[in-house]
């Protein structure tokens, strides 16, 4: 008997069409996305360029979702007040990318917006252990961060099963997502395995079947047991 605990969708546009990018986030948030995910890179802390602030800007006014930021950048520390202007609800920043965390964190947190940090595949759980109770999001990337449309790495899940645990046992809600290779297959496990969120492009905005029934394929394949 599955649980009533929902999974949410967190469309990524790095996958979309960005000459139709409003009409894709808007059939994004008709067909019941819970937010869009917004995937800045700068081609330092990861090999490829893709978004900044401008873009933030232009979706804010075409949807009412909440704009998740993540930033795969070096010194996130140096842009956080351009992404809140824009319009971005929530800041993610990689433990890896980020020398004082708790600063960041609580920098995120003073400019009123939602604070979450993102594990690559080779580190460990233990790294967010100490900064967990000042977080609303933990992110693990279940492929290595930098493009869509690669392959999840399954050697993930038991990193995915241990934050659950910690999670849990802090008594705090703190949502654990996950981030890269994202299909129906892989959103199966990683829901097992304790994830509740599940950011997913190539899945999404490059689905043969459109969008709303990517969408809803993803939800059947991610139900909490
Ligand atoms: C990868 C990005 C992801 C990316 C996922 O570095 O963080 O958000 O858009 O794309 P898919 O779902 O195609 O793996
Ligand atoms: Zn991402």
């Amino acid at each position: 008997m599955a649980s009533d605990e929902k999974v949410k969708l967190a469309p990524s546009i790095l996958a979309a069409d960005f000459s139709q990018l409003a009409e894709q986030v808007a059939e994004a948030e008709a067909a019941g996305a819970d937010r869009i995910h917004v995937d800045v890179m700068d081609g330092h802390f990861v090999p490829n360029i893709s978004l900044g602030p401008p873009i933030i800007h232009s979706l804010r006014p075409i949807t009412k979702l909440p704009l998740e930021t993540h930033l795969m950048i070096s010194d996130p520390n140096r842009y956080l007040e351009a992404f809140a202007d824009a319009g971005s609800d929530s800041m993610l920043v990689h433990v890896e990318g980020a020398w004082h965390l708790n600063r960041i964190i609580h920098h995120i947190k003073s400019l009123g917006k939602s604070a979450g940090v993102v594990l690559n595949p080779a580190t460990p759980a233990t790294a967010v252990q100490e900064i967990l109770p000042d977080v609303d999001q933990v992110l693990v990337m279940t492929v290595n961060p930098g493009f869509g449309g690669q392959s999840f790495l399954a050697s993930t899940l038991s990193k995915i099963a241990q934050l659950r645990e910690m999670i849990d046992a802090g008594g705090r809600p703190i949502e654990l997502s996950v981030d890269g290779g994202i299909d129906c297959d892989s959103a199966t496990q990683a829901v097992a395995a304790g994830a509740r969120v599940l950011v997913a492009g190539s899945a999404i905005f490059r689905a043969e079947e459109g969008i709303a029934a990517a969408m809803a394929a993803l939800r059947k394949a991610a139900v909490v047991n």
